[in-house]
């Protein structure tokens, strides 16, 4: 299966704006900075890769930045999906669908079932996505009070048809702030957090090699003690 990585891809408004260049120039460039990141993704141990590229909160956005980025992704998809497809990516996006432009809705359709062979990594695309949202939804395909096994099922159903529930362990943020912005509230329950300062046009593959460093010497509990505390515990 391999880890279950999100990133929070922040910073590239900054990133242009340091520059005296318009905010898409950062997404631009940031674009490029997934291709990295997805390329070296599976030598790193990474089976799912989840993206956040677009917030639901990122409609309040001037319009203008908010139709760029939807170019810049349907111009993505167009470009990358045969490269993901040559190298067992499978792609998919994972949010509201309904208020997306038709022609990106086009071309998230041709990329998912043109890479849906893809095993060698999971690469999901979170566009029009807000967790709370997403909890929301989830409850309202369940008729009786769930099993967690259940609502997990409605959860992942709620922001893609098909799509298995995966837990988060290790959960990136680039651009130096310090929050999750409602991704993945509930899959990163025992994520490990790294933040990065580096903005995300500038992030490559040795950011994230980093970044799974640091993850490695992590001491993962979910909740429990460590097996040798416990004997002193017991102990005393
Ligand atoms: C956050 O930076 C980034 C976004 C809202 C868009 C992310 C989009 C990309 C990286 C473009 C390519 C993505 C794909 C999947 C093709 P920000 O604008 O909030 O930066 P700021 O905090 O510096 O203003």
């Amino acid at each position: 299966m391999g880890l279950h990585v999100g990133i929070i891809m922040d910073g590239n408004g900054r990133w242009a704006q340091r520059r005296r260049r318009h905010r898409i120039v950062g997404h631009r460039i940031g674009a490029r900075s997934v291709r990295r990141v997805v390329e070296a993704a599976p030598a790193l141990g990474i089976g799912t890769l989840t993206l956040f590229a677009f917030s639901s909160d990122n409609w309040a956005r001037p319009p203008a930045e908010v139709a760029g980025l939807f170019r810049l992704f349907r111009r993505y998809l167009r470009s990358e999906t045969e490269r993901c497809r040559k190298a067992g990516v499978r792609l998919r996006i994972i949010g509201r669908r309904s208020r997306l432009p038709v022609d990106l809705l086009e071309a998230i359709q041709d990329a998912e079932a043109r890479t849906v062979d893809g095993t060698r990594l999971r690469l999901r695309v979170a566009i029009d996505y807000s967790s709370r949202a997403a909890i929301v939804a989830a409850t309202h395909r369940l008729a009786v009070v769930p099993t967690e096994a259940e609502f997990r099922q409605a959860l992942s159903r709620a922001i893609h048809d098909d799509l298995p529930s995966v837990d988060l362990d290790l959960l990136i943020r680039t651009g130096g702030e310090r929050r999750l912005s409602d991704f993945l509230l509930f899959e990163a329950a025992y994520a490990e957090l790294y933040f990065s300062d580096t903005a995300w046009p500038d992030f490559g593959a040795a950011h994230l090699e980093a970044a799974l460093r640091a993850y490695a010497r992590r001491d993962r509990r979910f909740g429990r003690i460590d097996a040798g505390l416990g004997e002193v515990r017991s102990a005393s």
